[in-house]
């Protein structure tokens, strides 16, 4: 039997009866893999690798070790969300690295989009290779893989395989969600009883908002896009948006125009929203906002940004344009 195949007979997971089913399956069958050793993993605080972390503690309590690297290019509030779902209610065994000045020092002066995304995936390497050799005793490494992947990259997880751990720490893989669609990650997280805002996260790429300051990164940047993203995320969410638009963001680009703040002028950044509808990320339409909700947001992001005197909203569908800005 291969057990990367969906068998057919496996009903969809669509509710919280049948989420319990899995979820007691798998604490069953996480046990009698790991017995009383320890697994490893990174914790980002997205979808699959929070409900992989619930269901473990859940089987294997403090056995589980999760690292949460935050690398500095988190959205405002995530790194601390996990910090406090894992850490304080769920008591678990988590290590947290603010490897913030490590990141952002390597990223220093970087324009080009691919070379910063090779920067911050062997950076996350480097300090999560660090952290695991620290721990004693580990045999075993848990991931978030879920069926796509598995469909879409021939068994290896592109963008959550920690991946290039040395010969010397080769440990064997613990995947319970590798046979799920996300739509059943989501319904599996909720009966674990992780917060909604965990479960129904949109997309987030692993180069985080790295990807969204473009060019290269600056802190002083690097804070005005952190803030803008979170009032756009704020103001959608009280406007019912977050389920109904598949992913919105924003970019602040490294040019600047002309400005007037106090009566002086002001050389400042615009700040694009970026808000896509798709099915499958290959291709992309733009939702038609309600003004005055683009208005409000505008009005917010200008007066609570710093170094921000325009505020954009991108029209381009997927293609020609690809939904990140880099
Ligand atoms: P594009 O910009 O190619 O994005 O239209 C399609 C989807 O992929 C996400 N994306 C990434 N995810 N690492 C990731 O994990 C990346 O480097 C990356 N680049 C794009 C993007 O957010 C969108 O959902």
């Amino acid at each position: 039997m291969d057990l990367n195949k969906r068998p057919e007979s496996m009903e969809r997971i669509t509710t919280a009866a049948l989420a319990e089913k899995f979820i007691d399956e798998q604490v069953a069958a996480v046990r009698a893999q790991v017995g009383d050793k320890k697994v490893l993993l990174a914790l980002s605080g997205g979808v699959d690798s929070s409900v992989v972390a619930a269901l473990l503690i859940k089987a294997i309590g403090k056995q589980l070790v999760c690292v949460h690297v935050n690398h500095g290019l988190m959205r405002k509030g995530e790194s601390e969300q996990v910090i406090e779902v894992f850490g304080a209610q769920m008591d678990a065994n988590l290590i947290y690295v603010d490897a913030t000045d490590r990141f952002l020092d390597k990223l220093a002066g970087v324009a080009d989009p691919e070379t910063k995304r090779k920067i911050i995936g062997a950076e996350f390497i480097e300090v999560f290779n660090e952290e695991a050799r620290k721990q004693e005793g580990i045999s075993f490494l848990a991931q978030g893989t879920i069926y796509p992947d598995i469909l879409e990259s021939d068994g290896v997880k592109a963008h959550h395989n920690v991946g290039g751990l040395p010969e010397d720490m080769k440990f064997e893989l613990v995947e319970p969600v590798k046979l799920l669609y996300k739509d059943e990650v989501r319904v599996v997280g909720a009966a674990l009883g992780l917060p909604d805002s965990m479960v129904n996260r949109q997309p987030f790429p692993g180069p985080g908002l790295g990807v969204r300051c473009t060019g290269a990164i600056t802190r002083d940047r690097l804070h005005s896009l952190r803030e803008a993203d979170a009032i756009l995320r704020e103001e959608f969410d009280k406007a019912g948006l977050t389920k109904q638009v598949w992913q919105f963001f924003t970019v602040v680009p490294d040019f600047r125009s002309t400005g007037v703040r106090d009566g002086k002028r002001a050389w400042d950044w615009p700040v694009i929203i970026r808000a896509v509808n798709t099915v499958d990320a290959m291709t992309a339409t733009v939702p038609e906002l309600d003004w005055a909700l683009l208005k409000k947001i505008t009005d917010r992001i200008l007066a609570e940004v710093p170094g921000v005197c325009r505020v954009l909203y991108d029209l381009s569908p997927k293609g020609p344009a690809t939904i990140e800005w880099e």
